[in-house]
C-alpha cells in the first residue's frame, strides 16, 4: 500500500508531488536568498493557522464534498486533508477564527444511555452521517494523507533503486521527512492542548519544539510542547502609567521548579479528565526537566509536556537555521540517524544510548570541521545577530541571527556520497577520550571530565547532551562507524554494479548489524555472501505478499 501511494506521490503532478519533497519549514521557497522566513515568523504563522483549525473524526466512508459543503456553511475553508488513526479523521481549516464558534453553536454535546460526558467544549468533533445507506454513493470518497514512515525492507528496497548514493540519501530524507500534512497536525495538536490550558491562564501559548520544528523531524517522531506562560502581562507593564502601580496578588513557592510541577501538574489532571482525545497521562515531575507525558489517539502522537523550557526552543531554533543554511545538513542527519536507529544505536526507550539530538549535533560538528566549513559555528551566527535578536535565558547567553541572508554560502562543494563516508570515517577515528564535541566554537576542546563522550550543551555549557550515554554504548558507536566507513570504501573501489537485487551504498548500512559483520571480518569478500542473499529473498518474499495482498484487495 505504501508502494501505491509512493508512486502516486512521484508520478502525479500537482500538490501531491510537493508534499513529499517540500522541506517541513513553512517558507515558500526555502534557498531562495532574500526569500527565507526567519523561525518566528514560521512558528507565528502556522500558530496563528492552528487556532482557525478543527480536528474532526469521520465515519469510515465519507462523502468528502458534502462534508465540505456542510462545513462550509460557517465561513471559508482554506485547507483540509484526511487521515487515518484509530479511524477517518479531517483537519479543516477556516480562513476566519470566528467560523469556529459559530460551528460550535450548533454542535450538541452527546448523551449516552450509561454514559455521561463531560461537557468540555473543544475544537475536536465527530461527524455523522444522518443517513448513511443515501449518502455514500454520490460522493467521492476521501484520500488519505500518509502519517507513517514504511518499514525498513520497503525502504531498503526503494535505495536499491537509486542512482547514486548521493541520489539515496536525497531519497531517503524525502520518504522520511515529516510532510507539510503532518506538520499542520502537529501544530493543531498544541493548539487543542493550549485550549485546555487557557482555561486556567489565558493568554499561554503552548508552542511546539524539538523535532516537529527543527526541520529533522521523522514521521512518527514523537511531539514535544511546551507551555509558555512567559507571554502573560508583557503588554500590561507599559500601562502602569501614574501614581500607582498595581500588581497581582498571586500564590508563591519557594522554587521555579516547584511553581512549575504544580502547574504541570493540575493540566496533566486537565488532560487526563477532560482532554478530547488524550489518553495515557502520565506525570513525570521529578525529572530533571518535569513533564507530562501522553497520548493524543486522534492525531497518533506521542505527546511531551513541559513548561518553562525556552532553552529548548532556542536549540530548536539553531537547529532548523543549520538545516536551512545548506541542503546537506538535513540530507546526511537524516541518513546518520537512521542508520543509528536501524543498528539499534538510538532507541525509543530511555538508556545508555545516543539521541538523535546527540548524533544532530555531531553531524553539525562535523560539517563546521570541514575545509572550507559547510556551516558556521554558533559564535558566528552569534556575531551577525542584531540588536533585535539579543537573547539571555536563564543568564545563558543564546543570542543567534534571525536573517539569514547575512550568512555568506558556503564554498564547499563536496558531495554527499563523500560527506557520508568520511562522517563514519572522522567519528571512527575521534578521540572521544580526550576531546569535547563544541559546535559554539566549532572545534574539539579538551574534556571536562570523565564521561565516555562529551557533546557540550549549546546555550548550557556546563551540560553535556550525551551525559547518558555509556563506554559500550560508545564502543559500538565507533565500531559501526569504522564498519561503515569500510564498507562504502570498499563498494567505491569495485565499482559494483548499482541493482535493485542487492543491498548497495547507504541501503547496504542499513542491514541489521550482524550481517555487517561479517562482511567487516572478512574483507575483500564483497556484499553478496549467503546472509546477504538470504535477506534479499526474504524482502522479495516480502514484496511479492504484499503485491499479492494489494491484488486481492
Ligand atoms: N534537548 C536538550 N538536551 C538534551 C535532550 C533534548 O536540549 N539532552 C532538547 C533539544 O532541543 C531537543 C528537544 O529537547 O530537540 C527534544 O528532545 P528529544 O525529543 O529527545 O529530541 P528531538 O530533537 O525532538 O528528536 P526525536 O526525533 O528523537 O524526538
Ligand atoms: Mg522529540
Amino acid at each position: 500500500r505504501f508502494f501505491d501511494s509512493f508512486h502516486r506521490h512521484l508520478s502525479s503532478p500537482g500538490t501531491a508531488i510537493l508534499k513529499r519533497e517540500e522541506p517541513p519549514t513553512g517558507s515558500e521557497e526555502p534557498g531562495l536568498p532574500g526569500n527565507r522566513k526567519t523561525f518566528s515568523e514560521v512558528q507565528k504563522e502556522r500558530h496563528e493557522q492552528a487556532q482557525r483549525s478543527i480536528l474532526i473524526s469521520c465515519p469510515k466512508k465519507v462523502p468528502e464534498k458534502r462534508l465540505l459543503k456542510h462545513l462550509c456553511q460557517h465561513g471559508e475553508i482554506t485547507n483540509h486533508f484526511f487521515f487515518e488513526s484509530f479511524g477517518i479523521h479531517a483537519v479543516i481549516e477556516y480562513s476566519k477564527k470566528e467560523s469556529i464558534a459559530s460551528l460550535q453553536d450548533s454542535t450538541f454535546i452527546p448523551h449516552g444511555e450509561t454514559e455521561f460526558p463531560i461537557p468540555f467544549k473543544s475544537r475536536f468533533f465527530n461527524i455523522n452521517l444522518k443517513n448513511p445507506s443515501n449518502q455514500i454513493s454520490d460522493g467521492t470518497l476521501v484520500q488519505c494523507s500518509d502519517q507513517s514512515s514504511p518499514s525498513n525492507v520497503d525502504l531498503v528496497e526503494m535505495l536499491c533503486n537509486a542512482e547514486s548514493v548521493e541520489g539515496q540519501i536525497i531519497t531517503l530524507m524525502r520518504i522520511l521527512q515529516v510532510t507539510e500534512e503532518n506538520i499542520r497536525l502537529r501544530y493543531l495538536t498544541c493548539s487543542l492542548i493550549e485550549d485546555i490550558a487557557a482555561a486556567y491562564f489565558p493568554a499561554c501559548t503552548v508552542k511546539p519544539f524539538g523535532s516537529s520544528v527543527n526541520s529533522f523531524g521523522k514521521l512518527g517522531c514523537d511531539l514535544d510542547m511546551f507551555l509558555d506562560l512567559d507571554d502573560i502581562g508583557k503588554n500590561s507593564a507599559a500601562k502602569t502609567a501614574g501614581s500607582f502601580s498595581m500588581e497581582y496578588q498571586v500564590k508563591n513557592v519557594s522554587s521555579e521548579r516547584w511553581a512549575t510541577q504544580k502547574i504541570l501538574s493540575v493540566i496533566g489532571e486537565c488532560l487526563d479528565n477532560f482532554g478530547p482525545g488524550c489518553v495515557s497521562v502520565q506525570k513525570i515531575l521529578h525529572a530533571r526537566c518535569p513533564l507530562v507525558r501522553f497520548s493524543h489517539q486522534a492525531s497518533g502522537f506521542q505527546c511531551d509536556l513541559t513548561a518553562n523550557n525556552r532553552i529548548a526552543l532556542k536549540s530548536s531554533e539553531l537547529l532548523y537555521i543549520y538545516g536551512t543554511l545548506d541542503s546537506r545538513v538535513r540530507a546526511l542527519a537524516f541518513s546518520v540517524r537512521y542508520w543509528a536507529r536501524q543498528q539499534a544505536l538510538t532507541s525509543s526507550i530511555p538508556g545508555a544510548w545516543l539521541t538523535n539530538f546527540s548524533l544532530t549535533i555531531m553531524v553539525i560538528f562535523f560539517l563546521q570541521k570541514r575545509s572550507p566549513p559547510i556551516i558556521p559555528s554558533i559564535d558566528y551566527l552569534k556575531n551577525l545577530a542584531g540588536a533585535e535578536d539579543k537573547c539571555i535565558i536563564e543568564g545563558n547567553d543564546c543570542t543567534l541571527v534571525s536573517n539569514l541572508d547575512r550568512i555568506k554560502p558556503s564554498l564547499n562543494t563536496e558531495t554527499l556520497d563523500i560527506l557520508l563516508c568520511q562522517f563514519f570515517e572522522y567519528f571512527g577515528n575521534f578521540a572521544f577520550n580526550k576531546n569535547s564535541i563544541n559546535i559554539r566554537k566549532g572545534k574539539e576542546q579538551n574534556k571536562p571530565d570523565s564521561s565516555p563522550i562529551y557533546i557540550q550543551n549549546p546555550f548550557e555549557p556546563t551540560l553535556n547532551v550525551s551525559r547518558n550515554v555509556n563506554e559500550n554504548q560508545l564502543e559500538r558507536f565507533v565500531h559501526l562507524a569504522r564498519e561503515s566507513a569500510w564498507i562504502l570504501q570498499q563498494e567505491d573501489k569495485s565499482q559494483l554494479s548499482k541493482s535493485s537485487s542487492h543491498p548497495w551504498g547507504l541501503a547496504a548500512l542499513l542491514l541489521p548489524s550482524g550481517l555487517n559483520k561479517s562482511k567487516a571480518k572478512k574483507p575483500g569478500k564483497g556484499p553478496t555472501n549467503e546472509t546477504i542473499r538470504k535477506l534479499l529473498e526474504s524482502i522479495k518474499a516480502d514484496s511479492a505478499k504484499r503485491s499479492t495482498a494489494t491484488r486481492e484487495k
